[in-house]
């Protein structure tokens, strides 16, 4: 593998980017970064700062001066803002919420661009988010667009949601998302969106293992480099 690549990631809400990303990870020998958690880490400083989802400016500050890292654990990462650890707290329905409307102020993206520019000069770099190929990373030599349907990635949405003993109807679930794929796709500021040169890889019906496999492979082809 070449010491210095990323590899995008990027899809709507769902898709299993998180779990298939962190494998693509381990498998290639590269780390993952997960832009969503650092949306989800603003979102998260705004509620307990009491700053408005409106308040473009006050959260492109927050946004600027976040001291955050992603440090390795067990099967993933653990998200640490100064010596705090907030990786499960970044997960609630009401930071899920909030990071869904931090992430469309232009100085909120603004100010992360570079945050995540540097972390992804680490090496050989998975970055999953929305906008990886199209905005952030626009040169990276692989680009995945990963998707399901709806009504697949909803129901991964709802057995995580069950796992971690926060269970909401199925229905519920489905329309948060529906909501949350609209405003992910219609923002003005980097909507998601498929980068022209991006590989699309929809997982209705497969298995993690068969999507990491083919993207890969992917990868190795694109790179040219071997199949071990
Ligand atoms: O991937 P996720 O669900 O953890 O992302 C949380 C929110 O952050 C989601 O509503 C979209 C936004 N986001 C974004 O706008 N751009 C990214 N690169 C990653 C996430």
């Amino acid at each position: 593998m070449p010491l210095n690549a990323v590899i995008a990631v990027d899809g709507p809400a769902g898709a299993g980017k998180s779990t298939v990303s962190q494998r693509l990870a381990e498998r290639l020998g590269g780390v993952r970064l997960d832009t969503g958690a650092i949306y989800r880490a603003v979102a998260l400083v705004a509620l307990e700062g009491d700053i408005s989802w409106e308040d473009g400016a006050s959260l492109g500050r927050v946004a600027g001066e976040l001291d955050l890292r992603f440090l390795p654990k067990e099967g993933g990462q653990r998200v640490q803002l100064g010596d705090r650890d907030i990786t499960a707290e970044i997960r609630t329905p009401e930071v899920t919420r909030g990071a869904s409307q931090v992430s469309k102020h232009a100085p909120v993206r603004a100010a992360l661009l570079s945050l995540q520019r540097g972390l992804g000069a680490q090496g050989l770099v998975v970055a999953e988010g929305r906008d990886m190929g199209t905005a952030v990373f626009p040169d990276a030599p692989v680009k995945f667009f990963l998707t399901a349907s709806a009504e697949v990635r909803a129901h991964r949405r709802w057995e995580e949601l069950r796992e971690a003993g926060a269970e909401q109807p199925f229905v519920k679930v489905l329309t948060d998302q529906r909501q949350r794929d609209r405003d992910d796709s219609q923002r003005e500021e980097s909507p998601l969106r498929q980068a022209p040169d991006a590989v699309e890889v929809d997982s209705t019906g497969l298995d993690i293992d068969q999507v990491v496999d083919h993207m890969a492979q992917t990868v190795r082809e694109a790179l040219n480099v071997g199949t071990t």
